[in-house]
């Protein structure tokens, strides 16, 4: 199923309306912001309230979330390793899309596997800030807002991350945030302060 070419006697069209000039128009400039981390790491509640704040700041956003994509772009593929990198590869093609539009994008997925990360890094290149929510096993098995791990224990779920399956931690993201020691607003500034260092977060561009 991965695609490893372009498809044939296709030409790319170059616009005149580059992602410079948009972000001139949106006086900010682009990104892809890479959470990654176990089920109930915090991803998700994570991006979604970063997303808010940048909003509330007439940024121009967009989450592209794993339980959402999966209903739709990706809701053909399943949980093996093979499914898993053909998710990421597409969540990767659509962000850098996003992101050539002029948008900050905010991807929440698993994500478990460095090779498929590093794909991703590798295709978006300096705009690619990975951010690892991290957060112990135990404490999402706990949590279990979803009931996934239950059921994972008990063996009704199959390659569940964490328990039947593995998730590979970042070994040099660009932030690591302990979301089980740290409140949503806690993690939202610290990533608003990263930005502000990057100079991503600026009406200047
Ligand atoms: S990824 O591994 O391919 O990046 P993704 O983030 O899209 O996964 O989807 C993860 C979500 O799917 C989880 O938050 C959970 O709600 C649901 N899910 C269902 N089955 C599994 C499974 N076997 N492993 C992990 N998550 C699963």
């Amino acid at each position: 199923m991965t695609v490893t070419s372009k498809s044939s006697n296709t030409v790319w069209h170059h616009a005149t309306v580059t992602r410079e000039r948009r972000a001139l128009l949106n006086e900010h400039k682009s990104v892809v912001l890479w959470f990654t981390g176990l089920s109930g790491s915090g991803k998700s509640t994570l991006a979604h309230a970063l997303e808010e704040r940048l909003y509330q700041m007439k940024y121009r956003t967009f989450v592209l979330d794993g339980d959402n994509v999966r209903h739709g772009l990706c809701g053909d593929l399943g949980f093996s390793d093979k499914a898993r990198e053909e998710n990421i590869r597409r969540v990767g093609e659509v962000a850098k899309l996003f992101m050539e539009a002029g948008i900050i994008v905010l991807t929440a997925f698993i994500s478990p596997f460095r090779a498929d990360r590093k794909k991703a890094r590798d295709l978006i290149k300096e705009d690619f800030v990975e951010i690892y929510c991290e957060c112990p096993l135990s404490v999402c098995e706990e949590r279990d807002v979803k009931g996934l791990y239950k059921r994972a224990r008990a063996g009704e779920i199959k390659e569940f991350t964490g328990i039947s399956s593995p998730y590979e931690s970042p070994e040099t993201p660009e932030l690591c945030i302990p979301t089980s020691e740290q409140s949503v607003d806690e993690c939202v500034d610290q990533i608003l302060e990263y930005l502000v260092q990057r100079g991503t977060y600026s009406r200047k561009t």
